[in-house]
């Protein structure tokens, strides 16, 4: 298995995205998002490309993990591990040792304790409340 970045085509998402079976936005809006992406990260099993994860954000202060998917008939291989720590390396090659950022994500209900083993913390907690979203149609 390899990772590359930035391989990403609207095709290739919307493959990868189906095949989760989540509900796919059109190919302009895939496009649009593509482009404005901070990077984005596939593994390949030799040609066949079976995960992706797309990384968002400012560069500064916060990162944002998007689309994390990986094909049912590779999960639990250690695909979404290897494109985690590829795109983690990545944050981490992007700012000053010194500079703390956050990386952000809402989990869906299956990966939490996926998401868990890497050190990311659930919301709500003691000192702040849970994440929030709203979808503007
Ligand atoms: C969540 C997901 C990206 C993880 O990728 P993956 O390739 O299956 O993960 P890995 O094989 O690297 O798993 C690493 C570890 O986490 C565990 N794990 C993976 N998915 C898990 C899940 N849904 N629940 C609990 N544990 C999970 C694995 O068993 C493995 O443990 P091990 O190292 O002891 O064997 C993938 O399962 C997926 O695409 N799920 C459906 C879509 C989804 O929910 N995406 C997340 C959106 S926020």
């Amino acid at each position: 298995m390899d990772i590359r970045m930035n391989t990403l085509t609207p095709e290739l998402f919307l493959e990868l995205y189906g095949s989760v079976g989540w509900e796919p936005p059109c190919p302009e809006q895939v496009r649009t998002a593509l482009r404005h992406s901070l990077a984005t990260f596939t593994c390949y099993d030799g040609d066949r490309p079976v995960g992706m994860v797309r990384l968002l954000g400012d560069g500064g202060m916060s990162f944002y993990i998007k689309d994390f998917a990986v094909r049912p008939a590779y999960q639990g291989k250690g695909v979404g591990t290897g494109l985690l720590m590829a795109l983690e390396r990545y944050v981490r090659d992007c700012k000053p040792r010194d500079w703390a950022v956050s990386l952000e994500l809402i989990s869906s209900r299956e990966a939490v304790s996926f998401y868990r083993r890497f050190g990311f913390e659930e919301r709500p907690c003691d000192w702040d409340g849970p994440g929030m979203l709203k979808m503007v149609r």
